[in-house]
């Protein structure tokens, strides 16, 4: 089946643009035997927390429920880690940096529209992308839908903006409004694949760690081992 165009790309943040690894050197640094386990329950329980929140209808914006799965790790792991360390580790997340090929990678994609749908709260998406330099055009959080990926009305934001900015480019509407099946969504979690693929995008999976795909029928549409294979897909 002949695949439509792709006229703009939406990437993840968290794991998919910007590197998740700093805070577990943190965490290794803090507790050298129980650091790398205590990191990666935290990340685990921050997006059980996130899910779970979406499917009570109880949202707490991703700063918050950052906080609350840490807790939860150290308490589960034993630690020591006082609130100041914990608000320290957590405030870690707004000065992560972006993947060593992003920047060149993103550069390449140009000129096609290219943004951020992320569950990170608008605070902290600001701080960490406005001093990466990614050439974007925009950065949604999810707070702005008062739920969590893979929720479709999270993917949505994302269609509304890249339409909108295709209106305010399209001097009159000669074509017709994007379709999901025309945007990219390029994302490293699995899950978020899948969300993505249930609302209608073309989906790249970065499969950094070489895992194998979730079992699903929601399927990626490209799976790739960095941000610079997405532009082979393209023409
Ligand atoms: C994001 C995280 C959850 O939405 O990957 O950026």
């Amino acid at each position: 089946m002949s695949q439509r165009k792709i006229r703009a790309l939406v990437f993840d943040a968290y794991g998919t643009l910007f590197d998740l690894g700093s805070l577990t050197q943190m965490c290794v640094s803090l507790w050298p035997e129980r650091g790398q386990a205590l990191s990666e329950l935290w990340r685990r329980k921050q997006l059980e927390y996130s899910w779970l929140r979406t499917m009570m209808g109880r949202y707490a914006d991703f700063e918050q429920i950052t906080g609350e799965a840490l807790f939860y790790a150290v308490q589960f792991y034993k630690v020591q880690c006082d609130a100041s360390a914990q608000a320290k580790l957590v405030s870690a997340y707004r000065e992560l940096k972006p993947f060593a090929e992003a920047s060149t990678a993103l550069e390449n994609l140009k000129p096609l529209p290219l943004g951020v749908l992320s569950n990170g709260s608008p605070a902290m998406l600001e701080s960490m992308i406005d001093p990466a330099g990614l050439p974007l055009s925009f950065v949604l959080s999810a707070d702005l839908a008062k739920t969590y990926k893979v929720a479709p009305s999270v993917y949505q934001l994302a269609l509304e903006k890249v339409r909108a900015l295709e209106r305010a480019k399209a001097h009159e509407l000669k074509d017709a409004e994007i379709a999901p099946a025309e945007i990219g969504f390029v994302t490293a979690n699995g899950w978020d694949a899948l969300g993505a693929k249930n609302f209608g995008f073309r989906v790249f999976w970065v499969n950094r760690a070489g895992l194998p795909r979730e079992a699903s029928e929601l399927g990626p549409d490209f799976e790739i081992a960095n941000l610079g294979e997405i532009a082979a897909h393209l023409s």
